[in-house]
């Protein structure tokens, strides 16, 4: 295999990558697209404040034109997300507890009907614990007005609102053991003692200097994989350049391969840039579309040349 998501296929994986609607019509952006990956996630597009931007009033235009584009390649589709603190529109926040709870669900129920069928993975809840050594769960409307039950109850949604797809959990700074990562560990663990629906955890993997791959990252998912979820690699980007860079991507790429239930790797973005590291280089192709050493060992690690 020559490329990125034919070498994935191979080994029973996907290799996906973030796009963002309004780049589609630049040629060589499309171009590596369509050539290199099998799977996508909408950056921006699926979140809250692009969907329902007034209670009730849904705009599918922009994620619609990345799922169109998706399908008519043949490729996957991540959703990227329902329940969030982030991007959220104002008039989520000023409600009350009994309003939010009906918001959450109803939006949960509507977009997730609206591609009912054509999402292989929904992160259904994104970034809800906090960083540090507390575990604790991060402060947002929902935590506040519902309390820990929110998360139970929007993967109950979920799962009712499109049976086929697959409910991830998704986080950042969970890629290593440590607080943050034990935490969402022991949620899953409750999830699946009690029968509440949980198919996936995704780890972003946003990795620089203060940030590395870190070494027990493959032992990590192993752990998660041992409870019955399957784990994806969500938001892959690796700040550097060079050998470096490369190596930490192998580590990465082995990592996943070396865990059976890990079930798909995806970068963040296509090319550096359009990055939302400002300035920062983190990708598999540079600012030209030229294939970096690190496209090399991604490549490489996956078995294709
Ligand atoms: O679309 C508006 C545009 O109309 C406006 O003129 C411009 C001015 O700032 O802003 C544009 O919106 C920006 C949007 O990206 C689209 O480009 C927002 O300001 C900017 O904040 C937003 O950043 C996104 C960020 O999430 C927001 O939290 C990044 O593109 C996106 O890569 C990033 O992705 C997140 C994942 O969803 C969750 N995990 C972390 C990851 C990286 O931060």
């Amino acid at each position: 295999a020559s490329t990125l998501g034919d070498a994935a296929a191979e080994r029973g994986r996907y290799f996906g990558t973030a796009v963002a609607a309004n780049r589609l019509g630049e040629s060589d952006y499309t171009a590596t697209l369509n050539r290199e990956f099998n799977s996508v996630t909408a950056e921006n597009e699926m979140k809250w404040d692009a969907l329902e931007p007034s209670r009730g009033s849904f705009s599918y235009g922009n994620a619609d034109r990345i799922v169109n584009h998706a399908r008519a390649q043949g490729m996957d589709v991540r959703g990227h997300t329902l329940v969030w603190h982030s991007q959220l529109p104002g008039w989520v926040s000023g409600l009350g507890a009994n309003d939010l709870r009906s918001a959450m669900n109803h939006h949960i129920t509507q977009v997730m009907q609206h591609w009912r069928g054509q999402i292989h993975s929904w992160d259904v809840v994104n970034e809800a614990f906090q960083d540090g050594s507390s575990g604790a769960r991060r402060p947002s409307p929902f935590q506040d007005r519902l309390g820990n039950g929110f998360i139970e109850e929007a993967f109950r949604t979920a799962r009712a609102a499109d049976p086929n797809a697959k409910l991830c959990y998704n986080d950042y700074n969970t890629d290593a053991i440590n607080a943050k990562s034990n935490a969402v560990y022991a949620m899953v663990r409750d999830f699946k003692q009690r029968g509440v629906p949980i198919d996936c955890v995704g780890f972003q993997s946003h990795f620089n200097s203060g940030n590395p791959v870190p070494g027990d990252f493959r032992q990590n998912l192993q752990r998660f994989a041992d409870l019955g979820v399957d784990v994806q690699i969500t938001e892959l980007d690796i700040e550097g350049s060079g050998t470096t860079q490369a190596n930490h991507y192998r580590t990465v790429v082995e990592a996943c391969l070396a865990v059976s239930r890990c079930t798909g790797i995806t970068v963040w973005g296509v090319t550096d840039k359009y990055s939302w590291r400002s300035g920062g280089t983190p990708l598999l192709f540079d600012g030209n579309y030229n294939k970096k050493p690190a496209y090399d060992a991604v490549l490489t690690a996956l078995g294709g040349t």
